[in-house]
Formats: structure tokens, C-alpha cells, sequence
């Protein structure tokens, strides 16, 4: 019964790796460990002299095949995925500071991110002012120890639409990370890479995912950037389950159909809700009456404002 432990393991995914076919949908490699015939090939795989796998908190075929998808879909150098939306956002945060830096972030957030850079921060000696980007000047906050400027492309959950071109040349001028959530708009919708971004984080629990049957959470940048990440998230430890990135990259292959959806239904709600006596104000960048009406335009995939939207109920 010993043999039980080992049967039916090495064998079998050997023969599989020779043969000439392989599979249309990449298989779920739930394995925490990968194993060597012997030392010395660990230790290739470890100097890079080999492609290989060690240890799934690293690396897990499954990430890699999902981080393709992701990259592919945000035209960026490379991705990685996260256990959650926050581990995404936290882990890059933390990747970009030290103790004494400085932070500046929209107020209109996300609550959990916003509680992190509130109250968690400066807990550690980090220091976040948060700026209305779209009333008040940002360079007036601008230290010598700013390091990173956060913000989201559609903020939640008043539905202004950032203007990044601008944001990101203030970031460049002055050496700071420019770091976007893109969770609302996804990049069916906008790509901040393409408008000055530097790195770009989701909930990959909401759009990407599509089917609320994982949480997750994205980062997509450059080469170097995502090299640096890379340490933090092997380093942190909040991975995605290879099961979950295996459903991640199933979604991903219908997100253009569903932002493209989500974005018309979207437009038809709000418009109804516009004309209802019982709503004051109604939230959603693509309804004519919306102060982001142009920007949308500009920067956002043939005009989609994707599925988020609010209103003021009267009263
Ligand atoms: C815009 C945005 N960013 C980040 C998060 C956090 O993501 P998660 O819940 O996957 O940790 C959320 C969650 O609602 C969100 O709406």
C-alpha cells in the first residue's frame, strides 16, 4: 500500500509532456511542489539555466497561462495574479514604499483600499494625501518623498472618469509611480498602459472573473516593474489558487462580449433612471448630462462606459 503515495504521478506527466497533442484548455496543475529527477536539475531551474517549476507560491504553470491571457488582454509586457483584489493592490503599493515616503490618491475609492491608505500606511511611517484629481491641483501636494500616485479610471462609486494622460505627466515629471485601479472599466473597456499608467491593478473578483464563483486580483505592467513586483508577491504569499486561475482564464475569453453587454445595459438603466421622479442625480460617465461625458469619450474602447452606475434616490 506504501506504493499508493507515488503511484500513477511522475510516470503519467512524463509520457503526457512527450506526447505530440496537447490539450485545448490548459490543465489545473494542483500541485504545491514539483518534483526532479535530481538535485542538479533543481538547481538549473533555480540559476535560469532551466524552465522549470519548484514551488507553486512562486511560480504554477496555471498562473503563467492565465498571466498570458491578461498580459494579452491589457497589451502589457507581463501579469501576475493575486488571491484577492487587495493582495493585487497592497502587494504593488508596498513594492513602491518605504518608511518616510509619500502618497498621494483620490479620495474616491474603493472603501478597503482607502481604509489601507488612511489608516494602514502610516502605521508604517507612510504618509497618503488624498487629492480630488478632478478639482484641485495635484502638483500643489507633490513632495520631494512622493513616490507613488494612485487613483481609479472609473472611481467608485461616483463614477468619475480620471483624466490619466495628465495625471501621469504630473507622476513622470516627478519621478512617482503613476498606479491605477482599472477594476470598473477593465481593459475591454480602457487601457491606463496606453494612456501613461505605469502599473495596473484589479479586483479580478468583479469583471474579469465575470461569474462570482472566485476572488482574485490582477497586476499588469513592464518587464521591470513586474520583475519587482514578482519578489513581493513570491515574498507575501497572497496567490492565487491554481483552480482559480484556471477559472479566471476561462472568463477572460468572453470579456469583450460582456463589457460590450454590460455597457449598453448600462447606458439604457441610466437614461430610465435619469427620467425618474423618484432619482435626483444619476452617476454613469456615458449619459450625455455626465461631466466625464468627454473624457469618456477619449479615452475609453468605442465609447463603452461598462456596467457601473449610481443615483441619488430623492428624498
Ligand atoms: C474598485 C475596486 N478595487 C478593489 C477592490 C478589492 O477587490 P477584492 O474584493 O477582490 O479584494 C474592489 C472590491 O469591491 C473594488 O470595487
Amino acid at each position: 500500500m506504501t506504493r499508493l503515495t507515488h503511484a500513477g504521478e511522475n510516470k503519467i506527466a512524463k509520457e503526457v509532456a512527450k506526447t505530440v497533442s496537447v490539450p485545448k484548455v490548459m490543465p489545473i496543475y494542483m500541485s504545491s511542489v514539483f518534483s526532479f529527477d535530481d538535485v542538479s536539475t533543481l538547481d538549473a531551474v533555480y540559476d535560469g539555466t532551466a524552465k522549470g517549476y519548484v514551488y507553486s507560491r512562486m511560480a504554477n504553470p496555471g498562473y503563467d497561462a492565465v498571466q498570458e491571457v491578461l498580459a494579452t488582454a491589457e497589451q502589457s509586457d507581463d501579469a501576475l495574479v493575486f488571491s484577492s483584489g487587495m493582495a493585487a493592490i497592497i502587494t504593488t503599493i508596498i513594492s513602491q514604499v518605504k518608511t518616510g515616503d509619500h502618497i498621494i490618491s483620490s479620495p474616491v475609492l474603493y472603501g478597503g483600499v482607502y481604509d489601507y491608505l488612511k489608516n494602514e500606511l502610516p502605521r508604517f511611517g507612510v504618509e497618503v494625501t488624498f487629492v480630488d484629481f478632478n478639482h484641485d491641483n495635484i502638483e500643489k501636494y507633490l513632495k520631494p518623498n512622493t513616490k507613488v500616485i494612485y487613483t481609479e479610471t472609473i472611481s467608485n462609486p461616483l463614477m468619475e472618469v480620471e483624466d490619466l494622460p495628465a495625471i501621469a505627466e504630473v507622476a513622470h515629471a516627478h519621478g512617482c509611480k503613476f498606479i491605477v485601479d482599472n477594476t470598473f472599466a477593465t481593459p475591454a473597456v480602457a487601457q491606463p498602459l496606453k494612456w501613461g499608467a505605469d502599473i495596473v491593478v484589479y479586483s479580478a473578483t468583479k469583471y474579469l472573473g465575470g461569474h462570482s464563483d472566485f476572488i482574485g486580483g490582477a497586476v499588469m505592467s513592464n518587464k521591470e516593474n513586474m520583475e519587482h513586483i514578482h519578489r513581493f508577491f513570491t515574498l507575501y504569499g497572497s496567490i492565487m489558487s491554481p483552480f482559480d486561475a484556471w477559472l479566471l482564464a476561462r472568463s477572460m475569453r468572453t470579456l469583450e462580449l460582456r463589457m460590450k453587454q454590460h455597457s449598453e445595459n448600462a447606458l439604457k438603466v441610466a437614461k430610465f433612471f435619469e427620467n425618474h421622479p423618484k432619482i435626483e442625480r444619476v452617476y454613469y460617465p456615458g449619459l450625455d448630462s455626465s461631466p466625464y461625458r468627454a473624457r469618456a469619450e477619449k479615452l475609453f474602447i468605442e465609447g463603452r462606459c461598462g456596467g457601473m452606475l449610481s443615483a441619488d434616490i430623492a428624498g
